[in-house]
């Protein structure tokens, strides 16, 4: 709260609201009159968001989008600057905790883990849809990009094996074929765990929504507005880091030309050189803010 400086009479942006910790903060921070646009993908969140937030009234709207279209669900609220911008990436815990969702998945129960993973379930392919679909290099490429996975060839070709033979329906089936393909073994997390992370990524199109949120986000941000990202793997906090220190740089013209002739300003300014972790009593409460990382940032005037 104190990073995104929440205050009266601001208004700011919760792009990841889930079931609403976060966003009440900052409507309780920004008492009397702050505002707070919250967005999510997810209808069951965005609902039950609703109830939490109630006690607020007007001074919360809650939108059903994802944060790409930050910019737009504004402009149909008639607010052209926010004060702040708040995206706290990945899944929530009740959608960790929800079996039909699929986005973990136990040993145990992985027979009845339907591959599913999508933010919003009302809209788009499932995991077991582009496992049935996608062909073998694209396979390859995901599991390689987003999953950083060594033997990702080997795995794509496993599954493109199995599913001659029968579809992937459940966590179960992936987890069979990533162990026949003898994929990450002898590592620290479940082998299937950056199996999963990568369809994921690849099901929402994680990578390249965070991009267009991040850009959408300093398009709408005040000069001394904050922008905070809490994200939970190397990936994401990657192109956060990038985004900040392009930005912060300004100039894009490549390093061996003698003068600057793109004219870019900084748009940027770290609030942090490094990411904020959570402290050891966080962790104790919270173990799943184990990986979390924030990063903050302040826009400069243009
Ligand atoms: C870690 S949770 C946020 C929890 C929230 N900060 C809270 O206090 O309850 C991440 C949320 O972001 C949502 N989400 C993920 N990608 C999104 C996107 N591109 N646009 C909007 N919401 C997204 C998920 O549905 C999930 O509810």
């Amino acid at each position: 709260m104190s990073l995104l400086r929440v205050g009266p009479s601001r208004t700011f942006v919760d792009g990841t609201v889930g079931y609403g910790g976060h966003a009440e903060a900052i409507l309780q921070g920004s008492a009397p009159d702050g505002r707070l646009v919250g967005l999510d993908l997810d209808a069951e969140a965005l609902a039950a968001a609703g109830e939490r937030l109630a006690p607020f009234g007007e001074r919360v709207v809650l939108v059903q989008a994802s944060f790409r279209q930050l910019r737009d669900v504004l402009r149909a609220q008639a607010i052209r600057e926010v004060d702040g911008v708040l995206l706290d990436l990945g899944v929530s815990s009740v959608q960790l905790d929800r079996r039909e969702r699929g986005f973990r998945f136990a040993e145990e129960t992985a027979s009845e883990t339907a591959l599913d993973m999508r933010m919003d379930p009302s809209r788009g392919e499932t995991a077991a849809d582009l496992l049935a679909e996608a062909s073998e290099e694209t396979l390859a490429d995901w599991f390689g990009r987003y999953g950083e996975l060594p033997g990702s060839h080997r795995l794509a070709r496993a599954i493109v094996e199995a599913r001659r033979e029968a579809p992937l329906r459940t966590a179960a089936d992936l987890i069979r074929v990533t162990r026949e393909a003898r994929i990450g073994r002898g590592r620290r997390h479940h082998p299937a765990t950056l199996v999963f992370q990568a369809l994921r990524i690849a099901v929402n199109d994680e990578l390249v929504a965070l991009e267009e949120g991040l850009a959408a986000a300093l398009s709408v941000l005040k000069p001394g507005g904050r922008l905070c990202v809490i994200s939970y793997h190397s990936l994401e906090d990657r192109i956060v880091k990038q985004t900040f220190q392009r930005e912060e740089r300004g100039c894009i013209c490549p390093p061996r030309d003698p003068i600057c002739t793109c004219g870019r300003q900084p748009t940027l300014r770290r609030v942090h050189k490094r990411t904020v972790r959570p402290e050891p009593e966080e962790l104790a409460a919270n173990p799943r803010s184990r990986s979390a990382r924030l990063r903050a940032a302040e826009r400069l005037a243009a």
